[in-house]
């Protein structure tokens, strides 16, 4: 199973700090473990920039933090697999709690983007995860289960073995308070186990990662990475999570 580590920059970064970053990086790279596959995913205005910088560097893949379905078209504002497929983006991260919460992302649109993605080679990092209030009242398998199935529903099994997944807890993220890890491990046991093609998926848990816990994650039998946001604007910190991340190869 392969081990992945993706920084999502969210709305951070110029161009120009995206560069300093990527050279920042790169300045590590040299650090990272091997087997840890290691991804940046800067907003769309900086893909360019940053895709010159990484200058065909190895050890740093591109990815994007959303796309459109559609090829071309009048989605005013949108940008497509094929423009993404441009800049050497490899990976797109779809279906994040934000996108949902404040772009009105549903399932469908989801399960649209990942065929899309697939369609042009583009690895889909697809995220899942509970409110606050629907882990209070006992709803968490309930809920990532289906955004997983409703996400990769109608896909064949060889389409679903090549996403990856990402649990990300809506109240973990950008809190300071990490998931527990063995909670968050039985969690994507749980996602694992709902379809069988998943057996053979890595899936990401993303939630106030750091470089001092991101270690107890990469020991656990179901968490093969990290999608890190916060900890991801610094070299030094995302290099440190890459680092600590050593662990999780060996499955
Ligand atoms: P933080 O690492 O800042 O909690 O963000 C997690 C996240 O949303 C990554 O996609």
């Amino acid at each position: 199973m392969r081990t992945v580590i993706a920084g999502n920059w969210k709305m951070h970064k110029t161009a120009h700090e995206a560069m300093e970053l990527i050279d920042g990086l790169r300045a590590l790279s040299a650090e990272f473990p091997d087997g840890v596959d290691v991804l940046v995913a800067p907003p769309f205005t900086a893909l360019q920039a940053v895709s010159q910088r990484l200058n065909g560097d190895e050890r740093i893949k591109l990815c994007a933090q959303t796309m459109h379905w559609e090829n071309q078209g009048a989605y005013t504002g949108e940008i497509s697999p094929v423009m993404l497929k441009e800049f050497g983006c490899e990976y797109v991260i779809l279906g994040h709690s934000e996108r949902r919460q404040f772009c009105g992302e549903t399932n469908q649109y989801i399960r649209l983007k990942t065929r899309a993605a697939l369609a042009h080679g583009i690895t889909p990092i697809i995220a899942v995860g509970e409110t606050l209030e629907e882990k209070d009242r006992g709803l968490t398998k309930d809920k990532v289960v289906t955004q997983t199935q409703e996400a990769l529903t109608g896909l064949a099994e060889e389409q679903i073995r090549s996403v990856i997944l990402a649990y990300e807890p809506i109240w973990a993220i950008g809190s300071g308070k990490n998931d527990d890890p063995q909670n968050a491990d039985a969690t994507m046991a749980e996602i694992r186990a709902c379809l069988p093609a998943l057996r053979e998926v890595p899936i990401l848990y993303g939630g106030s990662v750091k470089p001092e816990n991101m270690a107890a994650y990469a020991a656990m039998p179901n968490i093969n990475g990290a999608l890190v946001g916060g900890a991801s604007l610094q070299a030094q910190s995302f290099a440190g999570i890459i680092t600590a991340a050593a662990p999780a190869v060996a499955r």
